[in-house]
């Protein structure tokens, strides 16, 4: 029989009575000896962490990544080399705009971020459910928040608001036609794809560079809820969803494939390969199926994984860089911001964000430095009494790898610094397409979403949004000024 332990204080010294203060008299104040009741009280005030500026709601579970394709035709990515080679994951799905209460039915799209820990480091893939983003310049990304989210006085849902932004940014069309439609309301986590939606780029031990996009697709097929059906469903339903799956040992997977670009394609395509509000086309660019991704365990404590866990595009490792895609490039210096603020100057020493090889460099301190300890070397993460400056003359000292660096990444020729303007792209095309393969009830599904917030907005608005639909399809715009006149 296993020994009952004996409660502590922080410092582990046994507690001797937690039900009641200490108090001059039995009906008198309390006296400025209770040092225990302080420290419960002040710890218990700093229990909360700022919660994440968008996709603060979430749920996240461990599992694996089999690759079942050998990738080194493409890139050097140790975790990409050999048929069957498993590398641990984490992986956190979440809604966007609401905060950590909200429910896990919005119309909203959905954060599926997935962390890597590889022999050579971890790496992230940040993406959502859609192939496609709202954007594709980042300056625009705190107005669009802003409207998205609630109203500055009200602090309700304000679909005025939101259509508003969309009727000044037709490079939203494509995403927002994803959004109202059937498919903008998964009806669990495990039953949505995933996608990295940005360009990445691999390269070979030659330096050969190619340009690809991840896709994860789900095996327990996509299934969506309209908003009439997620009426009276619980807020936690998803998370609910997932938990329990996995407790119970149905273990959710996802087929992991890639679309790949070849550099001189990109030079020549008439399509912008780094603009993340399109899709490639997939019969010009197949997707190429290269692993599996399980997810088979649950956290042990959600605040100290799912709540600190810290994901960002900038954790690359050798194999594969980034792009010169304008909204990726932002992202790469704002999640690591966003963390040292959320969790903490070291936050990539908790347990969740360590990697699982050995850490070596000369950044030092910091508070909590220290905090984790390397489960290959055994040395704390502040390197310990090593030397804390580069170069030095020890031989022993952690010195950079020439071998794993990056081929120049191409720009385009005479390219010249300014602001680029992008409201002449073609922002309709794909969203057109989109609505032509939807069949005629999935059609009516997608007018009805929009009229439903459209009809709140000025009439302006209105306006500008039925010519903007026109404009990806003549059919379109029909459809919703129908179903808003349906409410009038
Ligand atoms: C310039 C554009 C963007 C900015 C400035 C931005 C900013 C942020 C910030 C600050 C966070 C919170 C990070 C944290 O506190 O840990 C976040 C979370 C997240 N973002 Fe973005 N974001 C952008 C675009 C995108 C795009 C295009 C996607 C998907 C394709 C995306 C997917 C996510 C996901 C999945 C999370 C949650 C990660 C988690 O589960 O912890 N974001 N974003």
């Amino acid at each position: 029989m296993t020994k009952t332990p004996t409660l502590t204080t922080a410092n582990g010294a046994p507690i001797a009575d937690d039900n009641n203060s200490i108090s001059a008299g039995q009906r008198g104040p309390l006296t400025f000896d209770n040092f225990r009741l302080m420290e419960k009280l002040a710890h218990f005030n700093r229990e909360r962490i700022p919660e994440r500026i968008v996709h603060a709601r979430g749920t996240g579970a461990y599992g694996t990544f089999t690759l079942t394709d050998d990738l080194s035709d493409l890139t050097i990515a140790d975790f990409m080399q050999g048929v069957g080679k498993k590398t641990e994951v984490f992986t956190r799905f979440s809604t966007v705009g609401g905060g950590q209460d909200s429910s896990d039915y919005a119309r909203d799209p959905r954060g599926f971020a997935v962390k890597f820990y590889t022999d050579q480091g971890i790496f992230d893939i940040v993406g959502n459910n859609t192939p496609v983003f709202f954007l594709r310049d980042p300056s625009k990304f705190p107005d669009f928040v802003h409207s998205q989210k609630k109203n500055p006085r009200t602090n309700l849902p304000d679909p005025a608001a939101m259509f508003e932004f969309w009727a000044n940014h037709p490079q939203s069309m494509h995403q927002m036609t994803i959004l109202m439609s059937d498919r903008g309301i998964p009806s669990s986590y495990r039953h949505m794809n995933g996608y990295g939606s940005h360009t990445l780029s691999f390269w070979n031990s030659d330096g050969r560079r190619v340009w690809i996009k991840f896709h994860l697709k789900t095996d327990q097929d996509v299934k969506t809820l309209t908003g009439a059906e997620t009426a009276g469903l619980p807020s936690h339903g998803a998370q609910r969803d997932l938990v329990e799956s996995i407790d119970l040992g149905i273990y959710p997977s996802w087929t992991v494939k890639i679309q790949v670009m070849t550099e001189t394609e990109a030079k020549h395509s008439a399509l912008n390969p780094f603009d993340l509000t399109k899709v490639w086309p997939h019969n010009e660019y197949p997707l190429r199926e290269i692993g599996k991704l399980t997810l088979d365990r649950n956290v042990t404590n959600y605040f100290a994984e799912t709540e600190q866990v810290a994901f960002s595009p900038s954790n690359l490792v050798p194999g594969i860089g980034a792009s010169p895609d304008k909204m990726l490039q932002a992202r790469l210096m704002v999640y690591p911001d966003a963390q040292r603020h959320r969790v903490g100057t070291n936050y990539q020493q908790l347990p969740v964000n360590a990697p699982r090889c050995p850490v070596n460099h000369y950044q030092r301190d910091g508070a909590m430095a220290g905090l984790a300890v390397c489960p290959v070397t055994g040395d704390t993460a502040n390197q310990n009494g090593d030397v804390n400056f580069y170069p030095n003359d020890r031989d022993y000292a952690p010195k950079p790898d020439p071998s794993v660096a990056e081929p120049p990444m191409p720009l385009e020729q005479d390219a010249w610094v300014g602001a680029f303007d992008t409201e002449e792209e073609d922002n309709f095309s794909q969203a057109g397409n989109l609505y032509r393969i939807m069949t005629e009830d999935q059609q009516k599904q997608l007018a009805a979403n929009i009229a439903g917030g459209l009809i709140q907005a000025e009439t302006s608005v209105q306006e500008r949004m039925l010519r903007q639909f026109a404009a990806a399809d003549e059919g379109y715009a029909n459809r919703v000024e129908t179903a808003m006149k349906g409410l009038l």
